[in-house]
């Protein structure tokens, strides 16, 4: 499929389109977001586009993923420049419903955006669901909306939110959703920072100290990939390599499959991060295979 780029803001319009093309054939590939679109979005969307006839891209920030003391009011809403991205990237919709239609005024009761909610246990507990209990059950919750909305696709997530990948491919399959979840590897700059839209709250000097997260990932995976198998030693290997550069919030050696903590380092791994560069709180995370 070619042709010009669609922006809709309904929920009925993208249904009518998208079941539109799946009634002549067509597979839909879906990059759900909340724009500030970077080249880590890029590559997911050319990915679709490669997989899949017909690729949308949703743009919503989602309040039900922020505490009150987060970054709902600053997170960057730049619609004009992610349609650029979008099309450029390979997409033919983007979907950028508003609050109101992803939850509408007249269904919330008592202030709440909505009564039923997705709460995945298990993955959602540990890391994030410490560092933000609210985090998972509000991207869940949405997530399962937008698969509602978007129907029969594939569904394309970056691997930097590894543990939010974990979560939504376990919803689906615990829901039946008719929907394959595919995880992306992560692109990243040239010092190895992680792509984000946070990364954009970055000060000069705050940007080059966020490097020191990608930097104590490849020292742990280096020291797990050449034998070490103690957990607390590659720990404090990684941790001394962030040193003064972030404030650390979690630094996790994790089953790369079951999200459980490993120790000793046996098996398939994941090293995962979450750290302050400033008032920017960052994650990354990487694999890992112990010999
Ligand atoms: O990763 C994100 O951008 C968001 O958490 C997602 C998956 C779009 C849900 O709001």
């Amino acid at each position: 499929v070619t042709g010009k780029l669609v922006l809709t803001h309904t929920i009925e319009e993208v249904r009518r389109l998208l079941d539109g093309h799946r009634s002549n054939g067509r597979t839909i590939g879906f990059v759900p977001t909340m724009g500030a679109l970077h080249a880590g979005h890029g590559a997911l969307i050319e990915r679709a586009s490669h997989d899949c006839d017909v690729v949308v891209v949703s743009i919503f920030v989602n309040p039900l993923q922020f505490a009150p003391t987060e970054d709902l009011d600053r997170y960057p809403r730049t619609l004009d420049a992610d349609c650029q991205l979008a099309s450029a990237a390979g997409a033919h919709v983007v979907f950028a419903p508003s609050a109101n239609e992803m939850y509408p005024p007249t269904l919330r009761a008592n202030e709440s955006l909505q009564l039923t909610s997705v709460s995945v246990s298990k993955v959602s507990a540990p890391m994030e669901g410490i560092s933000r209990p609210h985090f998972f059950t509000g991207v869940a919750t949405v997530v399962a909306k937008l698969f509602a909305i978007v129907g029969p696709c594939r569904a394309y997530f970056g691997e930097k939110d590894f543990q939010q990948l974990a979560v939504v491919r376990r919803m689906a399959v615990d829901l039946c959703m008719p929907v394959e979840v595919i995880g992306c590897e992560t692109v990243r700059e040239p010092d190895g920072l992680a792509m984000s839209s946070r990364n954009r709250y970055l000060a000069a000097d705050e940007r080059v100290r966020a490097a020191s997260l990608s930097r104590a990932l490849q020292a742990g995976r280096v020291a797990i990939e050449s034998g070490d198998c103690s957990r607390e030693r590659v720990l404090r290997l990684m941790r001394s390599t962030i040193g003064d550069e972030a404030y650390v919030d979690y630094l996790e050696i994790v089953d790369a499959h079951t999200l459980a903590a490993v120790d000793p380092l046996v098996g398939e791994l994941r090293l995962l991060v979450a750290a302050r560069v400033g008032s920017t709180r960052l994650i990354d995370n990487l694999g890992a295979t112990a010999p």
